[in-house]
């Protein structure tokens, strides 16, 4: 049990990457907040987990919300000391112009805004504790090696990594850890935007003759990561843009 007992707040996790990171942390003894805008899918992934899962619906758009999600580790298991900002968005692969401002709004707050609000909400309690505490950013390689057609997306990718970085050096003195990590394309429900293009086995091919390894992430790869991030063993651990890619970004 890498995780004993450690209380852990997952966004985004009714699904794909953050669904298996929840899992992977109850199973490493964690506690964990299935955070997710779908109720319905957070609630089926907590009630699978059991005991040592709840599920709150809420927008990492909104400071209320993400403040609720914090209230909500701290009311049910009494603090927090691992937040996941998963929760993430992409417009369609497409050239930047076609992209409207709606959708140019969309990927920077819940990419990127959601975030100011999770340190807005869970410094507060990280200090109070004094007992240090760890921030996982999913970033990506698209703020590292991007892909054409995602301009904006990796816009938010790149401030996401930079952010991590910065908060890293601000609070590491109060042995507060902060890192990115940046997965390479995955087959979860954002695919199909990310690639611009049916998911078929022939335009799948394009993208995994860009990653050395010869295949796409899985949750269990992300998850994996995270669970290191978290654990004690990563405790002198702060300030990486650490890649789950396969070797794409070599
Ligand atoms: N899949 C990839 O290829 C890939 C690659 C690199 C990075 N990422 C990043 O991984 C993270 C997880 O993405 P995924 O691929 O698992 O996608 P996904 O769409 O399968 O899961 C994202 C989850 O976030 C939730 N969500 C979306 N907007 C939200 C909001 N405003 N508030 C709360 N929850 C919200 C969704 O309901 C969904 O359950 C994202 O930050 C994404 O940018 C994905």
């Amino acid at each position: 049990m890498r995780l004993k007992d450690k209380i852990t707040l997952v966004t985004g996790a009714g699904g794909g990457f953050g669904e298996g990171i929840a899992r992977a942390y109850v199973r490493e003894g964690a506690r964990v907040v299935v955070a997710d805008l779908n109720g319905t899918a957070a609630r089926r992934v907590a009630g699978e987990l059991g005991e040592a899962a709840i599920a709150i619906e809420g927008d990492v758009r909104l400071g209320a919300d993400v403040q609720a999600m914090v209230e909500a580790a701290v009311q049910r298991w009494g603090g927090l000391d691992v937040v996941v900002n998963n929760a993430g968005t992409t417009h369609k692969n497409q050239p930047m112009l076609e992209v409207d401002e709606a959708g140019f709004d969309l990927v920077f707050d819940v990419n990127v805004k959601s975030i100011y609000w999770m340190m807005q909400a869970a410094l507060p309690v990280l200090r109070r504790q004094g007992r240090g505490g760890s921030i996982i950013n999913i970033g990506s390689t698209a703020g590292i090696r991007p892909r054409p057609g995602l301009v904006w997306y990796n816009g938010t990718k790149a401030a996401v990594n930079i952010m991590s970085q910065c908060m890293a050096i601000e609070v590491g003195p109060e042995n507060i850890r902060v890192n990115s990590i940046c997965p390479v394309i995955g087959a979860t429900g954002l695919l199909e935007q990310f690639m611009g293009l049916p998911d078929t086995a022939e335009n799948r091919a394009k993208f995994l003759a860009t990653i050395p390894l010869g295949r796409m992430s899985q949750p269990s790869d992300i998850a994996n990561a995270c669970v290191w991030l978290a654990e004690d063993a990563s405790s002198f651990i702060t300030g990486i843009l650490l890649p789950v890619d396969g070797g794409r970004t070599a």
